[in-house]
């Protein structure tokens, strides 16, 4: 890989996949989406189970062919290019089940850069630089079925990553690895993001990986883009708009009643002689309410904060049809 390449590295136009049934309603499983990405971006997919990550990641491989729409990797369309499109891509696909496990992690990266096109001779002090960064440098000789979960994990990343690739796609990288492997793998990948050499596709419904890896994020339901923005500017728009208020007193149900038409998403928690009121407001103008509503009630006011909210939370409200998108 020499140098940026000039224009998208993806590029994803009016996708649409439809899975026929049979004697049942086809599943629509991609519903026009659009996507684009630069060299060296770091993009995070983000959805519920079922949203469509899985399936645009194999429309853009050219796995699954797609109903409708067009897809290009680095200028070559995916659909009547396949060959020269799938030369500058690579990818970690839900499982892990894109290496060999009864070859060792030198074996496997050796020979999946091979079909890739890769002289070894030319690449393997990269290769050997990546199997040591990923702490698999000590076991690189050993078949992967003597390897644990997050080990084989990782040597699937290693492999997608030695062929160099302009782009690649990783779908659920931390998926069933333990809090510390999940931590690690993380920061390589926040470290090779940082380097900008590559553009990434990153699906993962662990947010904390998304929030640590990826600058953006594109949260899907239903086969929709329903938001795509900066982790930083998602949070932001959370971040003015979620309180916490602490009460000296209780709350009547009446007034819990008429604070759930101001702010739906509100909870109530006794602390003590204390309530604490936490919410998200529709806008910024709803605290007034909410503080109207307080002072009728008669209880003192102790403290209003703004809370820190995090991106499940903003992921969560784009999905119950928030006003992020
Ligand atoms: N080969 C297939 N045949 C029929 N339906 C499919 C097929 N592959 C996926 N689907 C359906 O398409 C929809 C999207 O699935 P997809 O795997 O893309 O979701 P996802 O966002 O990756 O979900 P998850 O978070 O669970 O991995 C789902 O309803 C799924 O059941
Ligand atoms: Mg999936």
């Amino acid at each position: 890989m020499t140098g940026l390449p000039e224009g998208p590295v993806l590029s994803v136009k009016g996708l649409v996949k439809i899975f026929p049934r049979r004697k049942k309603a086809a599943v629509r499983a991609v519903q026009g989406v659009n996507l684009e990405l630069q060299p060296g971006e770091i993009v995070g997919l983000l959805g519920p189970n079922g949203a469509g990550k899985t399936t645009i990641i194999k429309c853009a491989l050219g796995l699954v062919r797609p109903t409708a729409g067009d897809i290009s990797i680095c200028g070559h369309n995916v659909g009547t290019h396949h060959g020269q499109a799938i030369q500058h891509a690579s990818a970690v696909l839900e499982g892990a089940r894109n290496i060999y496990w009864r070859m060792t992690a030198r074996e496997n990266v050796r020979f999946f850069s091979g079909l890739h096109g890769l002289d070894h001779r030319v690449h393997r002090d990269y290769w050997e630089s990546l199997l040591e960064r990923f702490g698999l440098a000590d076991r690189a000789n050993e078949p992967l079925v003597n390897l644990s979960t997050g080990m084989k994990q990782k040597v699937a990343v290693v492999c997608a990553l030695a062929k160099r690739t302009e782009l690649v796609f990783l779908d659920e990288p931390t998926l069933g690895l333990d809090v510390e492997t999940s931590h690690e793998l993380r920061g390589i990948l926040r470290e090779i993001a940082a380097e900008g050499h590559r553009a990434i596709v990153l699906s993962s419904h662990d947010m904390d990986v998304i929030q640590d890896v990826c600058r953006r994020v594109v949260i899907l339901k239903e086969g929709q883009v329903v938001a795509d923005d900066t982790v930083e500017n998602l949070l932001a728009l959370f971040r003015t708009r979620a309180y916490r208020i602490v009460l000296s007193d209780g709350l009547s149900a009446e007034l819990a009643g008429r604070l759930a038409a101001v702010a739906p998403n509100h909870s109530i928690e006794r602390l003590g002689n204390q309530t604490q009121l936490t919410f998200t407001l529709p806008s910024a103008a709803g605290l007034y309410a909410v503080i109207d509503i307080v002072r009728q009630g008669g209880a003192v006011l102790e403290t209003i904060t703004q809370k820190e909210p995090d991106l499940e939370e903003a992921f969560l409200r784009v999905i119950k049809g928030g006003d992020a998108a």
